[in-house]
């Protein structure tokens, strides 16, 4: 019998990686793709492998407790790789409610369901959550995130992250259920919603619209390739141990200030601008509400237990990154029309047309 594997949040931005990752890389598992394609899902991040043999993509709410309910029980999948989630900061300070019922109701839901289907034995069984590093709060100059680390977040995002946490280690202990955890820092790459900053940024550039940079520009992030996230996601998937958590990251931090230089340098020479000529539309605007200010991972554990490590220079990944975004006008254009102009105009106010 093949294994069958659900992969939630398959056509969201990291998802849609680790769904591609799985169909290639394990021909003799089943890969089933549950996503309720929000603003945030889009198909086409998967059109190269959507005929595939070993996949299905199923459109469903993970909110929706008898949908999830009958789709355990109609499929019994073996694993649960869990992403689904509402995942933009500023959204979950303008709506925090649709947060918390995806977030954190949704990712009960797949715990009852995955307790109730593995009832009579977990042997080979595991529910995998991806979760975030911004569960651990903001840093000051020095230190870094570790997964001893006390949870203190900060925003509605990250609190609804935390409270998802809390739950899978608490069916863990409660139930029994064999569960393993990851806090990743920063992705980027490809598909990546340009509401991010990265791709938010490189669209701007091209279009010639202003950079808003919150705040003073000095807040640090660290920065991963999603590509390198997905091979750290198969790895503690297959080699992880259960009840663990593993943080992930770059070993890469970036003030936003030096990295959005950097862009606008890469993407003069890419567009054939003279240099100094996108690093003029950067505009200081009103903070984030409640910003954290840094965020850096201690990756030894799972470098040392797993032997993972992150396999892309930061300048490379972003050159790549961008002739990506170049290369793919109608992957971006799909979405940078309708309802993003909306959330543009909310979010960056008015005159701030896309
Ligand atoms: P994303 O917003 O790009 O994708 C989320 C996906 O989940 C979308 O396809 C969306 O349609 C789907 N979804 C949302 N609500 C759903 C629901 N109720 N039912 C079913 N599907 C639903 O997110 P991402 O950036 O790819 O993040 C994926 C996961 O990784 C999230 O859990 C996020 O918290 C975590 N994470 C992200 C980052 C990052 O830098 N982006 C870093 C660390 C962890
Ligand atoms: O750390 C992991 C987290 O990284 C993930 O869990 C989240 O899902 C993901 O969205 C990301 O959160 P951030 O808030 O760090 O990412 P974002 O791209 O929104 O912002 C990165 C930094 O850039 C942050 O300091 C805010 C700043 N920024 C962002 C935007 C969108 C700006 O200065 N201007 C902007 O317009």
């Amino acid at each position: 019998m093949k294994k069958k594997i659900l992969i939630t949040g398959g056509a969201g931005f990291i998802g849609s990686h680790v769904v591609r990752r799985f169909i290639k890389k394990y021909p003799d598992y089943l890969i089933y793709n549950l996503d309720k394609l929000t603003y945030a899902g889009n198909l086409h991040n998967l059109d190269d492998v959507s005929d595939a043999e070993n996949y299905q993509f199923i459109k469903g709410d993970i909110v929706d407790a008898p949908f999830i309910n009958q789709l355990f029980n109609e499929y019994q999948f073996d694993g649960v790789i869990h992403l689904a989630a509402e995942s933009h900061v500023d959204r979950s300070i303008t709506n925090p409610l649709e947060f918390i019922m995806t977030n954190v109701v949704g990712t009960v839901n797949l715990l009852n369901a995955s307790k109730t289907i593995w009832k009579d034995s977990f042997q080979g069984k595991l529910f995998y959550h991806v979760s975030t590093d911004e569960v651990y709060g903001s840093l000051g100059e020095m230190g870094l995130f570790t997964e001893t680390t006390s949870y203190d977040p900060q925003s509605p995002y990250s609190a609804s992250k935390a409270s998802s946490d809390h739950f899978v280690r608490a069916y863990n202990n409660t139930y029994g259920i064999p569960v393993v955890i990851s806090n990743c820092s920063n992705n980027y790459g490809a598909n990546q919603f340009p509401e991010k900053l990265i791709p938010l940024f490189i669209n701007n550039i091209k279009e010639n619209r202003s950079l808003p940079v919150y705040g003073d520009g000095k807040y640090t992030r660290d920065w991963l390739w999603v590509e390198d996230h997905a091979a750290a996601i198969d790895q503690i998937y297959h080699e992880g141990e259960v009840g663990e958590t593993y943080n992930i990251g770059g070993v890469n931090e970036w003030q936003n200030i030096d990295l959005i230089k950097l862009l606008c340098q890469i993407m003069d020479k890419k567009l054939g601008r003279d240099e100094g000529t996108s690093v003029q539309l950067i505009e200081y605007i009103k903070d984030r509400p409640g910003h954290d200010r840094r965020y850096a991972i201690d990756a030894s554990k799972i470098e040392r237990e797993l032997g993972w490590k992150p396999s892309l220079k930061f300048e490379e990944g972003l050159e790549k990154t961008i002739d990506w975004y170049l290369d793919n006008e109608e992957w971006l254009s799909n979405i940078t029309s309708g309802d993003y102009k909306n959330y543009y105009n909310d979010q960056y106010g008015k005159g701030a047309h896309v």
